[in-house]
């Protein structure tokens, strides 16, 4: 797997994109305003990054980021997804993304509607509980003493072990929460969420290590 495919290009996308440059991928990007717009972002990843439409990026993408706010999934383009695996980021606002009755509910979780979006994908949850600026600055080397793990989800035993292999990529670990209905164990308001990754609650503008124990710890303590 050689080429990572971005719906959405903005603070989490931006930052997958430029790990994966670093650790030896190309990437695709993609926005909702046109690749046009996307040429500085292009130029500062360097040669191994183009820019498509968001069609182009789910077409040539072995793997499929979707990095949008979730009240725009449904602009994600399904067939050129069937079959792949895709990472969702997405996290659910109500005052972002308006309300979802489904999500309110706790009927099912934010991945998972994706998931019913893309049936023929395999959609992995990661990357929803770091904010951006800790993503870039806490990937390390596989067996660093200081390195942090990221939470996964998802039904595709494979799909989670290929996200695996391309988080030790680009410098973190991973830990299986279980399915996608496990998703909500680190979605907005969990102890897994964002502060995790932070020196202090209140100051997410300085990273500090999260790694696999820290993290176990937080998922165990959510609670609905
Ligand atoms: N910020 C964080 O630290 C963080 C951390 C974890 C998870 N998340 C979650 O990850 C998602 C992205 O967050 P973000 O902070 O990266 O947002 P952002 O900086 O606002 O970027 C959103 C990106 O999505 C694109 N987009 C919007 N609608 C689209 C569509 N219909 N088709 C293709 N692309 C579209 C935007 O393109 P245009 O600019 O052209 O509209 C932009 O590139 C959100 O669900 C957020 O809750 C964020």
């Amino acid at each position: 797997m050689t080429t990572v495919g971005l719906i959405g290009s903005g603070n989490i996308g931006g930052t997958v994109a430029r790990l994966a440059v670093d650790a030896g991928y190309d990437v695709v990007l993609s926005n909702s305003r046109g690749p046009e717009t996307l040429t500085d972002l292009v130029e500062a990843l360097g040669g191994h990054a183009s820019a498509g439409t968001a069609q182009d990026a789910a077409q040539v993408g072995d793997l499929v980021v979707v990095s949008v706010p979730l009240k725009a999934y449904r602009a994600v383009p399904v067939e050129p997804l069937a079959g792949k695996v895709v990472i969702d980021t997405n996290n659910y606002y109500p005052q972002r993304d308006g309300a979802f009755p489904e999500l309110d509910s706790g009927e099912i979780t934010s991945s998972e509607l994706l998931q019913r979006h893309l049936p023929q994908s395999r959609v992995v949850k990661v990357f929803n509980n770091i904010y951006f600026k800790g993503l870039a600055a806490l990937s390390r080397p596989s067996g660093a003493a200081d390195r942090s793990a990221l939470a996964i989800a998802g039904d595709d035993a494979d799909a989670k072990a290929e996200v695996t292999a391309f988080l030790d990529r680009i410098g973190y670990d991973a830990v299986d929460v279980g399915p996608l209905a496990e998703g909500w164990r680190y979605q907005p308001d969990t102890p897994a969420y964002g502060t995790l990754y932070s020196a202090s609650p209140t100051d997410w503008e300085h990273p500090a290590t999260g790694d696999a124990a820290k993290l176990r710890a937080a998922l165990a303590a959510a609670t609905r």
